[in-house]
């Protein structure tokens, strides 16, 4: 049984006090949930207070990004140490944000993944194709290439710890979603790919999909066999659409 993970990726969004109003609003709304598992990623600045008012309830804390070194001299970069003592458990890494604006290539994606997993953090590690690849029949090429270069010499006991996340750039924040088969498609790419590395361990991994999931959509995609999930970027700041979004999984 693989698990479930509904996560929701705040981005750039919310001040403590919009975050902490967020996070009640929820808790009244979608109350107790073990299965699936939700992932709240608020950005650094309201983790800790996020993290003292989810005590006692069954939701995770999940990170935005972090750095690949564990301390040092990196102004204004983040440790996994740092996320970890704080009650995090999840770090969203190589988001195709991260891809684009900051330059964060597969080698550096490989680094966080490694040391996150060496921390004790949960890596949720997203990889997807942008617009002109898929319209060039490229979707594999460049999956495969993420996927690869991003988990590249991950032992067995280091890759069960791994959550992937396969998001289409061209369905982020754009209202244009992938169809469940489309998604599920690439998802069985992914699934494949990994068994040839991994074998049976590809069967357990998480697999969740991301780009303009709402409360309308998520049934469909959370049916296909090999969708295990959802990273949920607009919609998870709105409490009736992610609520709606957890229900449907
Ligand atoms: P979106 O973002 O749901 O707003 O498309 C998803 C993501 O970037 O993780």
């Amino acid at each position: 049984m693989r698990l479930k993970i509904i996560a929701g990726n705040w981005k750039m969004n919310k001040t403590n006090p919009e975050a902490l109003e967020l996070v009640r609003g929820l808790i009244s709304s979608v109350g107790h949930v073990d299965n699936p598992r939700v992932v709240l990623c608020p950005p650094f600045t309201a983790l800790s207070e996020v993290a003292r008012l989810l005590k006692g309830h069954s939701y995770f804390l999940g990170a935005q990004n972090m750095y690949s070194k564990e301390s040092g001299a990196f102004t204004g970069e983040i440790a996994p140490a740092m996320l970890l003592t704080i009650g995090v458990s999840y770090v969203i890494l190589g988001h195709s944000e991260r891809r684009e604006y900051f330059s964060e290539s597969d080698g550096i994606v490989n680094e966080k993944v490694k040391l996150a997993i060496k921390t004790g953090l949960i890596p949720i590690v997203c990889i997807g194709e942008k617009l002109e690849e898929r319209e060039q029949g490229k979707t594999e090429e460049v999956v495969g290439r993420q996927l690869d270069g991003s988990l590249a010499n991950l032992s067995e006991e280091e890759f069960r710890k791994v959550v992937i996340a396969y998001e289409p750039v061209w369905a982020i924040g754009t209202g244009r979603t992938a169809t469940p088969e489309m998604a599920q498609e690439v998802h069985r790419f992914i699934r494949e790919r990994l068994e040839k590395r991994y074998s049976e361990l590809a069967r357990q991994v998480s697999i969740l999909y991301g780009g303009s999931v709402t409360g309308e959509n998520a049934h469909g995609l959370l049916s296909m066999p090999d969708i295990d999930g959802a990273l949920v970027g607009g919609a998870s700041l709105k409490i009736d659409q992610f609520t709606k979004i957890i229900k449907s999984a």
